[in-house]
């Protein structure tokens, strides 16, 4: 996946390999799609009009957002290009859009790709000679780079240098190319499969956290306005409640609520509407899902509760096994549901409660010997 997201009237676009002293804000972003996969980021219901566009917007992530500030404010006053970034995290946190926002603070471009698009050397090196001084390289799921494409980024990460190999065997050359300064975010749900090289290459490493209750009522009511939706505090709080800690299954489920409430011809969402819809869609009073709830019951049900390995879990529910780890299981895990041994995954008693099982049962002391 390639994206190439530029300022459409960009008062330097003729003049490359300019240092970019103090230029303007982007106002507008001309989006050129590289890839189908890329589609998906752009298409989602006007994804782009909900992202919040300068970091004062964004809601959440205090922390990640003050050490921005000040590395955004550092850079500027030497005229220089950020840090290296390596953002971490479940996936619907915000890893692109912080990304997007930081290339607009900064008054630079962002190309976003992804590191499975970067199969061969000419697709990264492509990339490289075509950024402008300051440009941001966003690349997601960095931990699954190929190794020829990781060793191309080392030079040109620590020094602005692309190194290419000419020829083969005895007879072949090193050509070094000066690259322009650039920033490379990384972004990854798996900051632990990164090698140290490249992870060390950062200069900043930050984790995204789910997000409160309180910062994604924000968000929904934020997002409500935007697509022209009313919505009451209750009903805010209710979409808020059911959406994993994450912003963008929050704004999927204010859309899909939406259509419910539009298509039963009314004119706010209040909580009742919303818990309605919602438990028409299967996402219960905790926000799990049917997936998730089917990971949990198959534990309990084939596994006694567990231990499970992933593999069996996946095999047992037919469902992926990197989706299950990456996808399911952070927020199951994070928020108490299941929990991770040497041997396997266990439910917990919490799991148990939730899904509706008597205390009493032979599964459920189990999950307390744990
Ligand atoms: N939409 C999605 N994520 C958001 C955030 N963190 N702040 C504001 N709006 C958002």
């Amino acid at each position: 996946m390639t994206m190439a997201i530029k300022r459409s009237s960009d008062p330097q676009e003729n003049s490359p390999r300019q240092p970019r002293k103090n230029s303007p804000k982007p106002q507008n972003y001309e989006v050129t799609l590289l890839s189908p996969e890329a589609n998906k980021l752009e298409s989602d219901n006007n994804e782009e009009k909900i992202r919040p566009q300068k970091l004062a917007d964004y809601i959440g992530q205090k922390d990640l957002k003050g050490i921005l500030n000040i590395a955004i404010a550092a850079a500027k006053g030497r005229q220089d290009s950020l840090d290296h970034l390596l953002l971490y995290g479940p996936p619907g946190l915000g890893k692109t859009t912080m990304s997007l926002i930081l290339a607009a603070e900064m008054g630079v471009n962002c190309k976003i790709t992804s590191a499975p698009a970067l199969e061969r050397p000419r697709d990264i090196t492509g990339l490289l000679v075509n950024l402008q001084p300051g440009d941001i390289l966003f690349i997601d799921e960095i931990h699954r780079l190929n190794r020829m494409t990781e060793e191309l980024l080392y030079p040109a990460m620590e020094d602005f240098r692309l190194d290419i190999t000419i020829g083969k065997g005895q007879t072949a050359k090193t050509r070094s190319i000066p690259l322009p300064s650039f920033t490379l975010v990384g972004a990854t749900t798996k900051a632990g499969a990164l090698s140290s090289p490249l992870r060390d290459r950062f200069g900043i490493i930050q984790r995204l956290r789910f997000y409160e209750l309180d910062e994604l009522t924000l968000i929904v009511k934020r997002t409500a306005e935007i697509i022209n939706t009313s919505i009451t505090e209750s009903g805010a709080v209710e979409i808020a409640r059911r959406s994993r800690g994450t912003p963008r299954i929050a704004n999927r489920l204010l859309r899909r609520v939406r259509d419910y409430v539009e298509v039963h011809s009314g004119e706010t969402i209040t909580k009742e509407l919303a818990a309605t819809a919602m438990d028409l869609f299967d996402v219960d009073t905790h926000g799990l899902d049917w997936t998730d709830r089917l990971v949990l019951n198959t534990i309990i049900e084939q596994f006694n509760g567990g231990p499970a390995g992933l593999e069996a879990i996946a095999a047992a529910t037919g469902e992926d096994r990197k989706t299950i780890e990456e996808v399911y299981e952070p927020y199951l895990l994070q928020n108490g549901y299941l929990s991770r041994t040497h041997r396997g995954r266990i439910v917990t008693t919490k799991t148990y409660r939730h899904l509706g099982y008597e205390p009493d049962e032979p599964e459920y002391k189990q999950a307390e010997l744990f």
